[in-house]
């Protein structure tokens, strides 16, 4: 089906003005030099995200502005303005540095519920010129372990709830010196931990923050690829420039928004746009503890007057599942703007949004990789339902072929970035050579496959590697498969991408058993669990399908590629690698 062109409001139209008032004309103008001046730098070299994002308010009038307000999921709500989360983070670096010893670069990672302390301890962190690792909650111990080991992180900030996911690992860490429980209100329970609580309680108010260098480390996030395990991709505190411009001009923020952004804070964007995009823009943002949940979702939009919404994909599906008579119960007036990101956002949601809300969602693209936005719709552009937009002003994407040279519009090829923007990640944490290899004939390649058309619109085509999108998670099948033979009952396995309408792909397993195991339905049932239980529920196989022996290369890698062929009934192309069995 062809979709119309949602064509854009003049500009006088517009309630609020957006900030990107012409896009042809910022795009020639735009400097990141002269963005980056917008932020209150320590002098030319040196920055640092939680300055930028906080304290840097609080010679302004947003000193006491709410920054965070949260709801629990029990309805409980907690506000903290500027001024309060500069001087609980202030306290945070001090128990950091006075009672863990942690010195600049050192890694804090967190495995922590969506709560205030999240905020509170990476902002500190941060202030303390120390790296942070967010997790996210729903990981397990498998998860959570390639991660500390990998990272060598030092500190871990975590509950009583998540601990006890993860006991088995502990002994097996022989870098992280020091954990930090957030107790809330849970009872705690692990020794040997130190009560965030009573180490707050003590901590001064006041502290120095590191005057860390624009290029000193200060995010890693995980993410997966193709074969091995998960690798940290390295950001640095001149990121923020970007955090900054992108919020802006992309989300459109502006001093007298409610912004709420769903991501989990494990994830970059709960970071760059959870975060520090809007409190470097000095916006409020509202966080809603829980997950996803239609009517609860709208409640929170009405309860908090959201002007603002940045979501995903998945979860607009599901509310368009869940029906179109559901937003009408609620007053949803206060929605001015709404974005989407993680996966593609399939043409009837961004119509769906216009019919429903009033407004279309307005898709953007980027990766972990790339720190912050790189392709838009803009609130002042025509919108091509299915379209991911158009180049953020100081980016240069291109499409090459296979050989890394540029094609012309029309025809798909391999989505790549021009390298210099902020936001770029540094290095995959002690990987170099696998950072390198990403880089071809002066060009960052993504790993996606699109297409641009006559206009400038990038498309979305496909992953160009055997990386899982479901839901917005990226999971390497390389991952799963290796958890899977460690099943007493499998012999070997081979992991695609399934098309799902909901999460647009579920992980499918395909498993050859040991001998004296009987596919059964328990048996499937429990290598579900199984996985579920040490990577995350969004890595366990929504569908796991018993064959006698998996399609192999002389070499003896499964081909996925022939999975995935079989699965979709396509036809299996090159096989003459495959065994002859
Ligand atoms: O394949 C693309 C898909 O998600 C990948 C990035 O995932 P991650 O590193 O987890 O970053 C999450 C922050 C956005 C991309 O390589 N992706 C992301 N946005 C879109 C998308 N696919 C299609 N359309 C999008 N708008």
């Amino acid at each position: 089906m062809e979709y119309q062109k949602i064509t854009k409001q003049p500009l006088e139209q517009h309630a609020t003005k957006p900030n990107l008032e012409d896009y042809q004309t910022i795009r020639e103008a735009f400097s990141w030099d002269a963005v980056s001046r917008e932020l209150d730098w320590f002098d030319s070299e040196h920055i640092n995200i939680a300055h930028i994002a906080v304290d840097a308010h609080l010679q302004t009038e947003r000193r006491d502005k709410k920054a965070l307000v949260w709801e629990s999921t029990k309805g409980e709500v907690e506000e903290y303005s500027f001024a309060d989360l500069a001087r609980l983070s202030n306290k945070f670096a001090n128990v950091l540095v006075n009672e863990t010893g942690i010195q600049k670069g050192d890694r804090v990672f967190f495995f922590l519920e969506r709560v205030p302390e999240i905020f509170i301890g990476i902002l500190g962190t941060l202030k303390a010129g120390g790296v942070i690792g967010p997790l996210f909650s729903a990981f397990g111990p498998e998860a959570v372990n390639d991660r500390l080991a990998d990272s060598r992180a030092r500190v871990l900030v975590t509950s009583p709830a998540l601990i006890k996911k993860i006991t088995d690992i502990l002994p097996g860490l022989p870098n992280l010196e020091k954990i930090i429980m957030v107790n809330r209100k849970q009872a705690p329970d692990f020794s040997g931990a130190l009560a965030y609580e009573e180490a707050m309680g003590r901590a001064s108010e006041s502290f120095e923050i590191v005057k860390t260098g624009k290029e000193d480390y200060a995010i890693m996030h995980y993410t997966s690829g193709t074969t091995g395990k998960p690798k940290g991709a390295v950001h640095v505190h001149g990121a923020v420039v970007g955090h900054y411009a992108t919020a802006k001009y992309v989300l459109d923020l502006h001093p007298e928004d409610t912004y709420w952004c769903t991501a989990d804070p494990g994830w970059v964007t709960g970071t760059s746009y959870g975060m520090f995009g809007p409190w470097s823009n000095g916006i409020t943002q509202v966080v809603y503890e829980g997950g996803f949940s239609a009517r609860r979702w709208y409640k929170f939009i009405e309860q908090w007057k959201v002007t603002v919404w940045y979501t995903a994909p998945t979860a607009i599906r599901m509310l368009m599942k869940a029906g179109d008579d559901l937003p009408g119960q609620f007053n949803l007036d206060s929605l001015r703007y709404m974005c989407s990101v993680g996966e593609p956002l399939n043409p009837e949601a961004v119509v769906w949004g216009q019919q429903v809300f009033g407004m279309p969602f307005h898709d953007n693209w980027w990766q972990t990789e790339t720190g912050a936005i790189m392709i838009a719709n803009y609130p002042i552009q025509d919108i091509k339902p299915g379209s991911m937009g158009r180049p953020f002003p100081g980016i240069t994407p291109g499409i090459l072929d296979d050989a890394f040279n540029e094609l012309p519009p029309g025809r798909e090829g391999n989505l790549a970035v021009r390298p210099g923007w902020p936001s770029m990640f540094r290095t995959y944490w002690e990987k170099e050579d696998l950072y390198q290899s990403r880089f071809k004939n002066g060009w960052y390649i993504t790993g996606d496959r699109a297409k641009k058309d006559e206009e400038g619109y990038f498309w979305f085509v496909s992953r160009a590697d055997d990386v899982i999108n479901t839901a917005g998670h990226l999971v390497g099948p390389f991952e799963v498969e290796s958890v899977l033979i460690e099943h007493p009952a499998v012999a070997e396995a081979g992991v695609i991408g399934k098309p799902d309408k909901i999460a647009m792909e579920v992980v499918k397993a395909f498993v050859s058993l040991k001998e004296g195991h009987e596919p059964t339905n328990e048996l499937q049932h429990d290598i579900q669990k199984f996985v579920m239980k040490r990577l995350s529920s969004a890595a366990a196989p929504r569908e796991i399908e018993f064959i006698d022996s998996l399609p192999k290369t002389r070499s003896g890698k499964i081909m996925r590629r022939v999975l995935k062929a079989k699965e979709l009934g396509l036809p299996l192309g090159d096989t003459s690698t495959l065994e002859d069995d």
